[in-house]
Formats: structure tokens, C-alpha cells, sequence
């Protein structure tokens, strides 16, 4: 479908807009009775690998709570799935590899997938969701490390722990396979783009975790040839968003990846993350989610609070700080919606 509502897009790109627009990250998912409905009849893999079942599910929070993009339903898991790694579920905890990354014989078996072959399910459900929605869809991977630290992790899903044993102890094959993970996000987040994604966000879930020194040998060097992959595809034109997780004492390294867009968690001043980017990039951001199981008079309080601190003009993409979670009240979500919706359009009043 034609977009109807191109707000998000405008704003990725720091153009003109007559409000903020919002979505929110985990936005199809349980907090939502009509998601748990379907959930109650399939397991999770088997909804993100039915197209209709994942399109259906996309389109819920866009018609239900009214946010400006759509994400699409999938799992940032599915890509090593695809490099060769069995998925499972472990009920009540969530998705798990069988087996773990641990010698050079292993990283040598992983796949480069077509993405047109392997993760067709993905793109399937891109193509059937763009045909029946009029805002952006944005499609997403897992930041090479991010997916290296599930690769390799057995145990600690936490910190991490052997995740960063190898990369301490054993960094050349640790870059050989973040090499490979890089090619294939690369490959994935291109295909997702051709099939109809308007836009594709990194998720840097665990960049926050390294040193220094790691996160920058490890994390973000992988993510700027991800990004450069993508922007040399489509010179430049569709927007990449980068949410690096507990990062933001590296913000400055972060602006300069070559995205669009960074997404902050809520643990920095959004104000401050606009300063520093010196209005190069759009700032995604930041609510804290707990602040969506307080009462609505709080939701209002804390969405307006973000709102000021980022100030007049555009390039702000409302969103959580990290994914909402499940207990949320839907009533909370969509007082939220509203609030930014009318409460934003007075910092863009200088356009109209
Ligand atoms: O944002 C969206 O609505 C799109 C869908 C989406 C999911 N996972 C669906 C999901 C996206 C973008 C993700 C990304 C993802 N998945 C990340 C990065 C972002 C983040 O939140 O940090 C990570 C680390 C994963 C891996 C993953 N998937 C874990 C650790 C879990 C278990 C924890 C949990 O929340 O249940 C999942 C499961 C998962 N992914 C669910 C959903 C809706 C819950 C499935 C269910 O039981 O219904």
C-alpha cells in the first residue's frame, strides 16, 4: 500500500514534521490480548515462520495502539538459525541455539545464507505486510556481536561470560566469525530492504557489556561495515537505525557509525545525546518501559519530560529506552500514543 503516513521516515532523515512520531520497540508481543490470543495456538517459531501469522501480528499494535511504523515480526535469532544453528524454544525462558560456537571446525560449517532462500519466511511476511499497511515497515537484525554473544553462549545469558572468555582468549577466531556474521546481516538486512522494508534497525542488545577497547574491536567495527554494505546497496537512501544497549559513554563513536538514527536507552539525557550529535543524526528515544506499568498520570509526566528535553525542531523518534515488557497495561500504551501525538506537535510548530 501507498504510505499514508510517512512521519517516521521524515524524522529518520532530520526532515520536517508536524509531530513526533512514535513506535515502540517489542510493540507486537504480549502485552497485547490479541497477540497472546494466536500465541495461544502456535508456538513462537511457528508464528514467525508462517508469513500471515507474522504479518498479522505486525499489523496488530499498528491498528491497536496507532503507532507511525510497523516492525516486523520475527526474532533477531532466525539469521544464525539460517548460518546452521538449530533454534528450540525453551518454554518460559525463550528461544535457544542446541548448539554453541566453540572451535574454528564450527565457524568454518556456518552458512552465508541466501536470505531469498533460507529466511524466505522473513521476506514473505515483509512483502504481505507492505500490502496492507499505509505507515513505513521497518525490518532488523541483531548487531554482528550481539549474535556472536548468542552463538557462542551457553550458559550466562546475562553477562555473557564465556561469550567474552572467547573473545579475550581466543580473538583471531573470534574475528573470523564476526566476519561472517557481518556478511550475512549484511546480505539479510539488503534482501529485507528489496522485499519492502522501509527502513532497518541494528540491535546492539549486548554492546554494553564490553570494555572500551572490546566494544570497539568487537562491536562497533563490525557494525560500521554493516552499515556501509547497506548504504553503499541503496546510496544512502533507506535509513539505518543503531541501538547500542548500555552505550552511550561511547555515544560520540556511536554517531559516527554512518547510521541515520541511534536509539538510546533511558539511562542518558536525550538532550545531551542531541548535543553531541550535532544534529547529524535523528535520537530515537528513550522512556524507560517500567514507566508504562506506573499509573497514566506518570506515562503522561515522563513521555512530556522527553519531549521537552529533546526541544523544538525534528529529527526525535519517540520509542522506549529497550523493548516493552509484558505486563504493560495496553490502556498504558496507547495514553502514551495519544500523549505524544498531541503533546509533540507544539516543538515542530516552527515548520507550519
Ligand atoms: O519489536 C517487535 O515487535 C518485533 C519483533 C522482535 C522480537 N524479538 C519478537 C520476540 C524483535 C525486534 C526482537 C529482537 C530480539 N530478540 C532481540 C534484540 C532486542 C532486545 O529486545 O534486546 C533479542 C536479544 C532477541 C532474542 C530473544 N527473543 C529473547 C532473549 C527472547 C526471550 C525473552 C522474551 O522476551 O520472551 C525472545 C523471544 C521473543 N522475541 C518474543 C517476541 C514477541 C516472545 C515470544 C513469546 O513467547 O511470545
Amino acid at each position: 500500500m501507498e504510505l499514508k503516513n510517512d512521519l517516521f521516515l521524515r524524522a529518520c532523515r532530520r526532515e520536517k514534521t508536524e509531530r513526533t512520531p512514535i513506535w515502540i520497540m517489542r510493540q507486537a508481543g504480549r502485552y497485547l490480548p490479541e497477540y497472546r490470543k494466536i500465541r495461544q495456538r502456535y508456538d513462537f517459531l511457528t508464528m514467525i515462520k508462517t508469513p500471515e501469522i507474522a504479518s498479522e501480528v505486525t499489523i496488530q499494535p499498528i491498528e491497536i495502539i496507532g503507532v507511525d511504523a510497523g516492525i516486523i515480526f520475527s526474532d533477531i535469532l532466525v539469521l544464525p538459525e539460517a548460518m546452521g544453528l538449530k533454534l528450540y524454544i525453551d518454554e518460559g525462558k525463550g528461544p535457544r541455539f542446541e548448539k554453541h560456537i566453540q572451535s574454528e571446525a564450527e565457524i568454518d560449517k556456518l552458512f552465508i545464507p541466501d536470505p531469498t532462500d533460507k529466511l524466505k519466511y522473513v521476506l514473505d511476511a515483509i512483502k504481505l505486510t507492505k500490502r496492507n499497511i499505509d505507515v513505513p515497515l521497518i525490518g532488523f537484525s541483531g548487531s554482528p556481536w550481539t549474535l556472536f554473544a548468542y552463538m557462542v553462549e551457553s550458559e550466562s545469558l546475562k553477562d555473557f561470560k564465556n561469550a567474552k572468555i572467547f573473545i579475550y582468549s581466543k580473538p583471531e577466531l573470534a574475528h573470523k566469525l564476526l566476519e561472517k556474521i557481518s556478511i550475512a546481516v549484511a546480505d539479510f538486512l539488503i534482501a529485507q530492504i528489496e522485499y519492502g522494508a522501509d527502513a532497518v534497525q541494528i540491535f546492539d542488545t549486548w554492546g554494553g557489556i564490553l570494555g572500551y577497547d572490546e566494544f570497539k574491536e568487537f562491536s562497533l567495527k563490525y557494525i560500521r561495515i554493516v552499515v556501509e554494505k547497506v548504504k553503499a546497496r541503496f546510496n544512502g537512501k533507506v535509513p539505518i537505525i543503531l541501538f547500542s544497549k548500555g552505550t552511550w559513554q561511547w555515544i560520540d563513536e556511536i554517531i559516527n557509525t554512518g547510521c541515520d538514527v541511534i536509539s538510546i536507552d533511558w539511562t542518558f539525557d536525550i538532550s545531551e545525546a542531541r548535543k553531541r550529535s550535532l544534529d547529524s543524526v535523528s535520537i530515537q528515544g528513550n522512556l524507560d518501559p517500567v514507566v508504562l506499568l506506573s499509573e497514566p498520570d506518570v506515562v503522561v509526566r515522563e513521555a512530556v519530560k522527553i519531549l521537552e528535553r529533546y526541544g523544538e525542531g525534528d529529527g526525535h523518534i519517540f520509542n522506549l529506552g529497550h523493548g516493552i515488557l509484558p505486563e504493560t497495561p495496553v490502556e498504558n500504551v496507547k495514553i502514551l500514543v495519544q500523549t505524544v501525538k498531541s503533546e509533540s506537535q507544539k516543538y515542530h510548530k516552527q515548520n507550519f
